[in-house]
């Protein structure tokens, strides 16, 4: 079977399957190797991509769901040249140890600024109570999230777009 959908705003064609798993497609057959695998039952958060915008755990997903979706990875976002806004935040604050929830933590928090969430710590928190992290104790993440959420809306005031230049990093993201 083939099944035809958008990968990081490229056109994508999977031939196997159908009921392949969305993260091992995207691991395994299109290289995307920055969506991790913590669980793989649906508890951790640490796959987690935007699938049409909406945060989803791709260790529970068949590849033959997504035809016709677009699906977002952490691959996604910035560069080390030119962070997202939610990088440079998590990386200002600490908020990556091990790194292995990171990009679940990014996508989840990505979909929560698009929406318009808010900066309201308690509120950050419920929204990525679906997402794990074994190192951090949370605040940092929070704290980071908060802090991209003030700048997204700063950015957008500014109408200068999403991106942010950074000059100090050298790797890409954790994990
Ligand atoms: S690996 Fe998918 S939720 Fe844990
Ligand atoms: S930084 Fe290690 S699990 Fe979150």
């Amino acid at each position: 079977m083939v099944v035809k959908f958008v990968v990081n705003s490229k056109k994508r064609a999977y031939k196997g399957p159908p009921f392949k798993r969305l993260i091992d497609v995207l691991r395994d057959d299109f290289g995307l190797t920055g969506t991790k695998e913590g669980c793989g039952e649906g508890e951790c958060g640490a796959c987690t991509v935007l699938i049409d915008g909406q945060p989803v755990n791709s260790c529970l997903v068949p590849v033959g769901q997504v035809e016709n979706c677009k699906v977002e990875t952490v691959e996604s976002l910035g560069s080390s040249a030119e962070l997202h806004i939610l990088q440079k935040a998590f990386l200002e604050e600490g908020s990556a140890q091990c790194g292995f929830c990171t990009p679940g933590m990014l996508m989840t928090s990505l979909a929560w600024i698009r929406n318009g969430g808010s900066d309201k710590s308690q509120e950050i928190r419920e929204y990525l109570a679906g997402n794990l992290c074994r190192c951090t104790g949370y605040q940092h993440i929070i704290n980071a999230v908060i802090g991209a959420v003030r700048e997204y809306k700063k950015a957008k005031a500014r109408r200068k777009g999403l991106f942010l230049p950074s000059p100090r990093v050298s790797g890409e993201r954790a994990g």
